[in-house]
């Protein structure tokens, strides 16, 4: 009889934490399914009630991320919240946190990432190597900046995915820079762009994930495929780390954080940019690392020891984007082929509607063998399609 009450009290004291996720994108349903494994209950906040992540949490909030009311309202009960997106309501979560609710990544680091001005500014500011720049309020300011070009111009705020972001080779192209608060950012000569994942706990211990390497899709400027760990000089890995961690550690955030980085012709390295929040770059961890991204980040929110995150295999991923020509209800054209493939794992986000460009999934291969992952990573670009019926 005892032990059964000792069970009780321990069971009463040890009540799962309550976690939000602010967004209900592909992201935080990849989240929500490591949280599966945890005693944890889950909670989203998200304007579209079809998306990704609704049925997957115990709660599910309609409700607008950058509205302060609703952002506010979502996080008062909750003992910690993490975004799945940098577009959230900061002020609100920066009440939240003076009222004790565990915000990470922080406040502060957010509303330092997502504005593209702000992040050039804090790696200036902390001797981390990032391309030279300019802040730039109007297009006309361009003008000033001819000697500078070829250039990137960078929207501050709201770009996604490539959108916000304009390559300036010359002057002819200057009319194509924005017209609002951007940064005007020298070219890189890029051999190569790594993603770095690295995560930090309250104790401020961080890890690193292996690296991973990207092949952009010259059309949509999204991620074409990606290996992992990316084939890189040892000295080269070294510098991107060092730089990576002192990314997290200045930012003093426990979270998960991926750390955009370009190698340049001469193998110098520079951050390209930081997500606050797991990361398209890293969902082969599902299936190649001992403890993938998702898991990290739960371990990191419950404050339970770090994770491994080295890889168990070396692994490419393949997104799936809505196919150029196909707008509506979507058909997934090839994928019992892609499904009887060895060592091959498919996701689908769950999104019914497909648009030319939309992510909506992405294959995991795994394999020792670097050939064997990028043969399979072509046919599978080459047989699975996301068009309409
Ligand atoms: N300074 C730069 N030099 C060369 N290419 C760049 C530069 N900045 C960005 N790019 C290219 O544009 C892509 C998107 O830029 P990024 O800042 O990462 O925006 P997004 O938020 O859309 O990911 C990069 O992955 C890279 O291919
Ligand atoms: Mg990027």
């Amino acid at each position: 009889m005892k032990n059964i009450i000792d069970t009780l009290i321990f069971v009463k004291k040890g009540k799962a934490m309550k976690v939000g996720i602010l967004g209900g994108g592909q992201l935080g349903r990849m989240l929500l399914q490591a949280a599966a494994n945890f005693d944890v209950t889950t909670y989203v906040l998200e304007n579209d009630p079809q998306c990704p992540s609704a049925h997957l949490c115990h709660h599910f909030t309609l409700g607008d991320i950058q509205n302060y009311d609703q952002v506010y309202a979502f996080g008062k009960n909750l003992d910690a919240i993490t975004i799945e997106i940098e577009a959230v309501n900061v002020a609100a979560l920066e009440q939240l946190e003076k009222e004790g609710v565990k915000v990470y990544p922080t406040p502060s680091a957010i509303k330092i990432i997502k504005n593209k001005i702000l992040q050039k500014q804090f790696y200036h500011q902390h001797e981390i190597p990032t391309s030279p720049f300019h802040v730039t309020s109007h297009s006309t300011e361009l003008l000033q900046h001819i000697s500078f070009l070829p250039a990137v111009h960078k929207l501050g705020e709201g770009g996604y995915d490539g959108k916000g972001v304009q390559v300036i080779n010359n002057e002819s192209e200057i009319e194509l820079g924005f017209n609002a608060p951007s940064v005007l950012e020298k070219k890189v000569k890029i051999a190569k762009e790594i993603a770095l994942i690295v995560g930090m706990n309250e104790a401020g211990k961080t890890i690193i994930y292996p690296p991973a390497e990207m092949i952009f899709d010259p059309v949509y400027n999204l991620l074409d495929y990606q290996l992992s760990p990316a084939k890189l000089d040892e000295k080269i890995l070294w510098k991107a780390q060092a730089m990576a961690r002192k990314v997290v550690t200045e930012l003093k955030s426990p979270g998960l954080f991926a750390v955009e980085l370009f190698v340049d012709q001469l193998g110098d390295v520079f951050v390209n940019e930081t997500a606050p929040r797991v990361h398209n770059s890293g969902h082969h961890t599902i299936e190649a690392n001992y403890s993938s991204q998702y898991d990290m980040l739960w371990r990191i929110l419950l404050n339970y020891p770090l994770g491994n995150p080295n890889e168990i295999l070396p692994s490419a991923i393949v997104n799936i984007i809505g196919a150029p020509g196909y707008t509506g209800d979507v058909l997934y054209e090839g994928l019992e082929e892609v499904l009887a493939m060895d060592n091959v794992f498919v996701h689908l986000y769950g999104k019914k509607q497909t648009k030319p460009g939309r992510k909506m999934g992405h294959v995991t291969i795994i394999s020792n063998d670097y050939l064997d992952l990028t043969h399979k990573a072509n046919k599978i670009k080459h047989t699975l399609k996301a068009i309409t019926a």
